[in-house]
């Protein structure tokens, strides 16, 4: 399921068990009109109010119900969450929410929403009260703290006989919600190159120099260009993080694989974000052996300078283009201006690093874009919205 870049969205439906969950059958066929490919994902509540067979005649595909018994799968979870370019949770009850706000994973469809790296839409379903209820009113702000989107509820009669609150959104609401958070697929067309990540640069087979770089600024920037249809290549140094769906991702380790990689890989791209944090300096001699204390009496490592893949790439681009970053503790413009002209790069997006909401690790950042034309300053966003901001940058250069 992951892997390739698709023409259609993917989008996993999160069944609840509440009485609206009929409702998801037409949320189902609403997504496939629009052009979504839609997996289906059931609590065993859910199960009572709509058959599973009614989903899977839907969705052409089986529906997910448990951990360990799904079609083709020996981890429907991850390969649903992996899959999926957004989750849709309809009906979302209070059970429901308030798992998804403790991070509770005890059944397939919540494990799956757990595992979900995609944007994910909630459509609340539910009596009043327990909308009103202190508990999922908390477990709401929590989710949209999250970056989780709502749709709904509406107030009405509800199944129960109430009056108010809790009644699902209507079936075109949740689709468009559902569209809108699937953002347009205006790359379509483009060939983005991006690195991420550390590079390590052997001192011996067992030591490396490295960095703090964790690689999910260049993640979120790869996940963002595919999930909005570009052809996306990330050249990866090591990193704890899962490949984006719809990229192609090269492992390599160090700068100098590195720099072998992004030049092989620009021979066919028409964009390269080169947001790496590339060693500047490697062992000049690593040992091939593992260096004994007892036996070198090791006082100082020889370094040489690796080549600025960046500065390389700026070099050779032609008409196409190439953004680098910068990540500074002090002077963050001055720093970003010269080296936006020292390595010819067209945007340089400077954040400062030592400042938490943008240092290395975190899931936001505060970066300011440097160009030629000035400098655009962004508020501190998560990191997808980052990414986005720095691909609307890219597409606007190229009109
Ligand atoms: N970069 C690169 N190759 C290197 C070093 C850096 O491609 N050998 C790129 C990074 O990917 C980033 C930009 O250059 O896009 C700036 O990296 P940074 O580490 O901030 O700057 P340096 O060029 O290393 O300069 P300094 O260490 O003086 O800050």
């Amino acid at each position: 399921m992951t892997g390739e870049t698709s023409e259609r969205r993917h989008v996993l439906l999160a069944v609840c068990g509440g009485i609206a969950a009929y409702k998801a059958c037409e949320v189902l066929r609403g997504l496939q009109k629009a052009g979504c490919d839609v997996r289906v994902a059931m609590t065993a509540d859910a199960g009572r109010f709509v058959g599973e067979t009614t989903f899977e005649a839907l969705s052409g595909a089986p529906v997910a119900t448990s951990l360990y018994d799904y079609p083709g799968s020996a981890i429907p979870h991850i390969e649903l969450a992996e899959w999926a370019d957004a989750a849709v949770v309809v009906p979302a009850t209070a059970n429901v929410m308030a798992k998804m706000a403790c991070g509770i994973a005890d059944d397939c469809l919540t494990t799956a929403l757990l595992a979900c790296a995609c944007p994910v839409l909630v459509a609340p379903g539910m009596n009043v009260h327990m909308w009103q209820n202190p508990a999922t009113q908390a477990n709401a702000v929590t989710l949209r703290g999250r970056g989780v989107s709502f749709v709904g509820p509406d107030s009405g009669r509800l199944a129960c006989g109430d009056v108010g609150e809790g009644k699902l959104a209507g079936v075109d609401e949740i689709v468009a919600a559902a569209l809108a958070l699937l953002g347009p697929r205006d790359l379509e067309g483009l060939r983005l190159l991006v690195n991420a990540g550390p590079t390590h640069e052997a001192i011996d087979p067992v030591r490396y120099i490295a960095n703090r770089s964790t690689g999910k600024m260049g993640y979120a920037i790869a996940a963002a260009a595919a999930r909005r249809g570009a052809e996306v290549t990330l050249v990866s140094g090591p990193t704890s993080l899962g490949t984006p769906a719809g990229t192609r991702r090269v492992d390599v380790e160090s700068a100098a694989q590195m720099h072998d990689a992004m030049l092989e890989e620009f021979e066919d791209a028409d964009v390269a974000i080169c947001s790496a944090a590339v060693a500047d300096y490697t062992p000049a001699s690593p040992a091939d052996h593992k260096l004994k204390k007892s036996r070198e009496h090791l006082d100082a490592i020889a370094l040489a300078e690796t080549t600025d893949i960046l500065a390389d790439l700026c070099g050779r681009k032609g008409s196409r283009m190439v953004l680098g970053f910068a990540a500074e503790t002090d002077d963050l413009l001055a720093h970003a201006r010269e080296k936006l002209e020292r390595k010819g790069a067209d945007l340089i997006v400077a954040n400062d690093v030592s400042r938490p909401e943008s240092t290395f690790g975190a899931d936001t950042n505060r970066v300011a874009l440097v160009s030629a034309e000035g400098v655009e300053q962004l508020e501190t966003m998560p990191l997808p919205a980052v990414a986005d901001a720095i691909l609307d940058a890219v597409r606007k250069r190229m009109r």
